[in-house]
């Protein structure tokens, strides 16, 4: 091979490689780890885009060179010289992709075997899921619709779901976990970057999936305790507790503001189904008394479709997802006290 043919492609593969490094590194295409079992995950991809580009580099440059020195004369129709075999390329071609591809799926194994081991002393922590809303439950007993976790602990989540295949995703913390009905799934994760974070459904699960979102808080140590002794805000007790702020945290937690609209939450704007605003006209339309008409609407959602809505599309699943049973009471009366 001449000197010139060689530079021709070296050059040739330095270009395509700067190229596409400058892709691979100046565009975001991954959010910033927020976990260490994010940033081995990264580390994964990094070990895996690295070779990419060097192959990408080396078939850009035989390709391009190719394309530039072997191009039929014009009016030259005539077929190539028939070549036949070289054990030599094939066998290089075979060795080199085996052992990157080995590489790749160790490196890749021994960060799985990492990321599932939660350390000693773990903080466990229930997730569960159900149309359309997160539920974090503590070792206290107590749940939050928003999960908290303090900074460098190891952090078991237990997820599940209470009705359909849902699945937690928090981007900067890089998994997914399914949450399946009947089965818990393990995810772990050790934060070491202080923030908040989206917690996203990443399975469709009906209507209010765009919707079933939440946030989890990474706070320091000391935050985190003192957050966790105080508990601010705990669930609804089952005797329905203080009324109307009961009724309200009932409403948030089961996701109601996905899918309806009402003016006391201010967060409660969603549009799939009625609105709560005006219920008493609404009990009016269904000739039923208010409070038995929200009741029926919760427990048996199809038994009456308000006008100009489809059946089917609110859960039936509320009877048994909002426990204690008592706290479906509780949100009737909620709603009948703050409606019109
Ligand atoms: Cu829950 Cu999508």
């Amino acid at each position: 091979m001449r000197r010139g043919s060689i530079l021709q492609l070296v050059l040739i593969g330095l270009v395509a490689g700067v190229i596409a490094t400058v892709v691979a590194v100046a565009v975001p295409w991954l959010p910033d780890p927020a976990t260490k079992q994010a940033e081995r995950i990264d580390f994964v991809y990094w070990f895996a885009t690295v070779i990419s580009l060097v192959i990408f580099a080396v078939v850009c440059a035989i390709m391009i060179y190719a394309m530039i020195n072997f191009r039929a004369k014009p009016g030259d129709w005539s077929d190539g010289p028939p070549v036949h075999g070289n054990t030599t390329i094939e066998i290089i071609w075979t060795i080199i992709p085996a052992i990157l591809v080995t590489a790749i799926s160790i490196v890749s194994a021994i960060v799985l075997a990492q990321n599932s081991h939660a350390g000693t002393d773990p903080l466990i922590i229930k997730v569960q899921a159900q149309q359309f809303a997160w539920e974090f439950v503590y070792p206290n007993g107590k749940s939050y619709p928003i999960l908290r976790v303090p900074i460098d602990r190891g952090v078991k989540l237990e997820i599940t779901s209470k009705d359909v295949i849902h699945s937690f995703w928090v981007p900067q913390f890089a998994q997914k976990q399914d949450a399946v009905p009947g089965q818990v799934n393990n995810l772990v994760i050790t934060p070491n970057r202080l923030g908040h974070f989206p917690v996203i459904c990443t399975e469709l699960c009906g209507l209010g999936h765009s919707l079933m979102r939440s946030w989890s808080f990474v706070m320091t140590k000391a935050a985190y305790t003192a957050w966790y002794r105080s508990s601010p805000k705990p669930a609804p007790s089952p005797t329905g507790g203080a009324g109307v702020s009961a009724g309200a945290l009932i409403f948030t937690s089961n996701g109601c503001s996905a899918c309806h609209t009402f003016t006391p939450i201010p967060a409660a704007t969603g549009k799939v189904g009625p609105s709560l605003d005006d219920l008493t006209a609404a009990a009016k339309t269904a000739g039923q008394p208010l409070e038995d008409y929200i009741r029926q609407s919760i427990v048996d959602p199809n038994a009456y479709i308000a006008p100009g809505y489809q059946p089917g599309v609110m859960p039936g699943s509320y009877n048994h997802t909002i426990v204690p049973h008592t706290n479906i009471e509780v949100l009737v009366q909620y709603l009948a006290k703050n409606t019109k």
